[in-house]
């Protein structure tokens, strides 16, 4: 098979753990992670999510940017060939094969609701939510979120800003622009949560985070928390291999890998801090759903005062988020086509940006009402309603943990020890910490977060 190493790295340890740090933070820490734990009930929840980013989060973690160094390719290929290193089947690189479909197929509906933060944007500045009641800030969002030519315009516009960011290369694009947005995000963010604590119901807020009742807490949360501690970190999404190929050797992986965890559960921490503030002080439902920061915040912001330049800044923060992982994501697979079809970054990036945009349509069908895109049926253990429905259960919740099993495998049990502790260049006891995370917790987690589907677990 024909395939170059990549020559590209990051220009320090510091722009590495920055990069990866954006693809993993976005709207999984800012809109699904308060969702979430606002519908499971909050503290229970909060615990069981920061013992799953640290008993499968980090252990993946690690194994991913493992495998990306260690073969210096794209995801597929650093796989083969640490397979081939290991002497074993050469098929283990479907391993990332699968990540990187599966990722691409989150970002076909990750950059349609990326749209929708970035078309809230200017609505948030010009004063749109002032004096909103929720059922307007409701109706706002339904039509908002499903206007046809809207959505397209907005989903366009994302797509094409991404493609010029990762045209332009590694050091000048990805880490021009990560440079600027990952700060700008910290400093929002902070800035937003000093105020939303100040002048929200704070003790309410912390207490509902860090309190933890685990009598409000089910099976079925447990389950989603194991998930999305897969899903926040953007593993099994050939993102942190593309990303690990470009990390320079000497750097240690294991202590990069748990301050991108640090940094990446921080925000979702802070996004906490600025949401259930303000939703408690002005009485609303921290358990209403993915509407949480659409519908529930709006109303918010149109009260409070100076509320349309908060709200602007609060969206204009999702957008740096959302931006620094699309970004990740087409990088993923442009890196690819250009190390092993041989392509020109440019081109690679027009094929990848078209494909992705034509599998966008789907997503934007599917919130357009158009009649091909809409159903009612089960798929594996789930009621889905729409085509977009379908692709976010196939890669959230049956992809995503199948293809992090996979990798925990491939790198507990695949890869010979010598390899993976001489990548690792860790103490023994570190070491034999990662080793059996990998080889032992990991698996048994991620089979009950897969079971779940069965409904297995779900019902008691
Ligand atoms: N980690 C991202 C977030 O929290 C979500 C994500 C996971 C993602 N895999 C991805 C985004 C692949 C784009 C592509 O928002």
């Amino acid at each position: 098979m024909n395939t170059q190493k990549t020559t590209d790295q990051w220009s320090s340890r510091l722009m590495f753990i920055i990069a990866a740090t954006g693809a993993a933070v976005g709207l999984g820490n800012i809109w699904k992670f308060p969702y979430i734990t606002g519908e499971n009930g909050g503290g229970a929840f909060v615990l069981v999510y920061l013992g799953a980013i640290l008993a499968l989060g980090i252990p993946v973690l690690i194994a991913e940017v493992l495998v990306g160094r260690r073969g210096r390719q794209s995801p597929g290929h650093s796989a083969r060939t640490l397979a081939l290193e290991a002497h074993a089947n050469t098929k283990w690189q479907l391993v990332g094969w699968l990540g990187l479909c599966s990722g691409f197929l989150i970002l076909s509906f990750y950059s349609v609701i990326a749209g929708w933060a970035f078309a809230y944007v200017p609505k948030a500045l010009m004063g749109d939510f002032d004096g909103l009641t929720a059922e307007q800030t409701g109706a706002m969002f339904g039509q908002a979120s499903c206007d046809p030519l809207a959505l397209l315009g907005w989903t366009t516009l994302v797509i094409v800003l991404t493609c010029v960011v990762v045209g332009k290369g590694v050091k000048k694009g990805l880490e021009g622009t990560i440079r600027v947005m990952m700060p700008g995000l910290y400093v929002l963010l902070i800035a937003l949560a000093v105020y939303a604590c100040w002048t929200g119901d704070t003790r309410r807020a912390i207490e509902f985070l860090f309190y933890p009742d685990f009598s409000k807490l089910s099976w079925g949360g447990v389950l989603i928390a194991l998930g999305h501690s897969f899903f926040t970190l953007s593993l099994a999404s050939g993102v942190m291999i593309t990303y690990g190929a470009y990390m320079p050797s000497k750097v240690s992986i294991v202590r990069t890998s748990l301050w991108i965890a640090l940094a990446d559960t921080s925000v979702a921490l802070l996004a906490g801090l600025v949401i259930y503030p303000i939703v408690f002080a002005h009485g609303l439902d921290a358990g209403q759903g993915p509407g949480l920061i659409f519908v529930t915040l709006p109303v918010a912001f149109g009260q409070m005062p100076a509320g349309s330049l908060v709200a602007g800044l609060f969206f204009i923060m999702l957008v740096f988020a959302a931006f620094t992982s699309t970004i990740a994501m087409i990088e993923s697979v442009v890196a690819w086509l250009v190390q092993s079809k041989g392509m020109t970054r440019l081109k690679a990036c027009v094929v990848s940006g078209t494909v992705l945009w034509v599998l966008s349509l789907l997503t934007v069908c599917s919130f357009a009402g158009v009649p091909f895109t809409q159903f009612d049926f089960m798929f594996v253990g789930k009621q889905v309603h729409n085509l977009f429905e379908v692709i976010d259960h196939l890669t959230s919740d049956i992809l995503l943990p199948l293809c992090g099993l996979a990798m925990a495998i491939f790198a507990g049990w695949i890869l010979k020890r010598e390899v993976t502790s001489e990548e690792l260049n860790a103490s023994a006891l570190t070491y034999s910490i990662w080793r059996f995370a990998i080889r032992w917790v990991t698996p048994v987690a991620v089979l009950a977060v897969f079971l779940n589907l069965t409904g297995v677990l779900q019902n008691n």
